[in-house]
């Protein structure tokens, strides 16, 4: 039977990739650059794999108008991110050290 007590990745990490069709969604605002530079940094620094860090595509999590967005569980923190700076103080400061990027955090109230 599965161990509840440790989750299989420390930091899943999702990011909207959704795209639409003349309408406002996280691919148009850099999205799929951001994924790619957080999982080449991710594995660079060696966090990726079990116990450590994944970064996974995801569709539209629901809270586009903070786009571009990801969300790391098991914590549940959302962030809005605009460039790579922005992703290399995620991985460093959450995903490394596990110190919640205040500055970046997706406010409750926003969401589609
Ligand atoms: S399009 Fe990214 S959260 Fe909806």
């Amino acid at each position: 039977m599965a161990d509840m007590s440790e989750p299989y990745f420390q930091h899943h990490v999702f990011f909207c990739l959704n795209q639409r069709e003349g309408e406002n969604a996280c691919a148009q605002h850099g999205a799929q650059e951001a994924f790619d530079h957080c999982k080449q940094k991710v594995k660079t620094l060696g966090l990726a794999g079990k116990g450590g860090v994944r970064i996974n595509k995801a569709g539209c999590l629901d809270r586009c108008a903070g786009g571009p967005v990801a969300v790391v569980y098991p914590a549940g923190v959302w962030y809005s991110y605009v460039d790579n700076a922005d992703i290399d103080e995620i991985v460093e400061q959450h995903l490394k050290q596990g110190k919640v990027v205040e500055r970046l955090v997706l406010p409750d109230n926003v969401g589609r």
